[in-house]
């Protein structure tokens, strides 16, 4: 089968918002592969901090990008064969990510990476640029959100879960500064497309936002049948 035509399903959204969650669960409602393209942006984080590198230097960050040496397996990501599942989720982690997310070299060096996860029987793939860049032609794009504080507020949850320390109005204040990088910068800034339905999951529950995202995937399915 050709690629562009298995069936890929983008959700895009800001920082913390709970589109991980919901991308992951609807993956395994529909029995579909799972991208988390965020994590990529965080391994490449991990690496240039564990080898002190530059990361005002992007030729330096697309070369780690490019031999990144990862593995996506079960609910696993091994860098050069260790768990790093937990490593990439600090606020360290996102906040250098999100430095380096903005340098083209290093979005272009996970492009193909990314493209690869569409495999049948179809992907979830969640992100800032799934619907607009990596996925142009997939067959729902989602941009999911909720306001800031209620972000800061899931963040401060997960966080608190992995047994990491963390605190709502450092975590609010950082939220706040990634958006605005990453909405503002001139490579593939986080906007809703004109193609793209808003969820916002400000007063949702995750079961809640997951039924809205396989009900949109249902309305496509009956129209492509017709
Ligand atoms: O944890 P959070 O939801 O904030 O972010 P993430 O999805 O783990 O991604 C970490 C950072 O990578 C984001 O702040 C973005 O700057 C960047 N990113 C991106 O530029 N493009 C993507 N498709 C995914 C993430």
């Amino acid at each position: 089968m050709q690629t562009n035509k298995i069936p890929v399903i983008a959700i895009d959204g800001p920082s913390a918002s709970g589109k991980g969650t919901v991308a992951q669960l609807v993956a395994r409602k529909l029995g579909f592969h799972y991208l988390d393209s965020g994590a990529l942006y965080r391994l490449v984080a991990l690496k240039t901090i564990q080898l002190h590198a530059d990361t005002q230097n992007p030729g330096a960050a697309a070369e780690i990008a490019i031999h990144l040496n990862v593995f996506f397996k079960d609910e696993h990501i091994y860098l050069d064969d260790i768990i790093v599942t937990d490593a990439i989720r600090t606020e360290q982690c996102g906040i250098v990510a999100s430095q380096l997310a903005a340098y083209p070299q290093v979005r272009a060096a996970l492009t193909e990476r990314q493209r690869a996860f569409r495999q049948l029987p179809g992907l979830v793939a969640d992100g800032r640029d799934m619907g607009s860049v990596i996925f142009p032609d997939a067959v729902l794009k989602i941009y999911l959100t909720a306001s800031a504080e209620v972000r800061a507020q899931r963040r401060h949850k997960q966080l608190i879960e992995k047994g990491m320390s963390a605190n709502i109005a450092d975590l609010l204040q950082d939220i706040q500064k990634r958006d605005e990088r990453d909405s503002n910068r001139s490579i593939a800034p986080l906007q809703q497309g004109i193609d793209a339905k808003l969820l916002d999951t400000t007063s949702l529950t995750i079961s809640q936002a997951q039924d809205a995202v396989l009900s949109w995937y249902n309305d496509v399915l009956a129209k492509t049948r017709v």
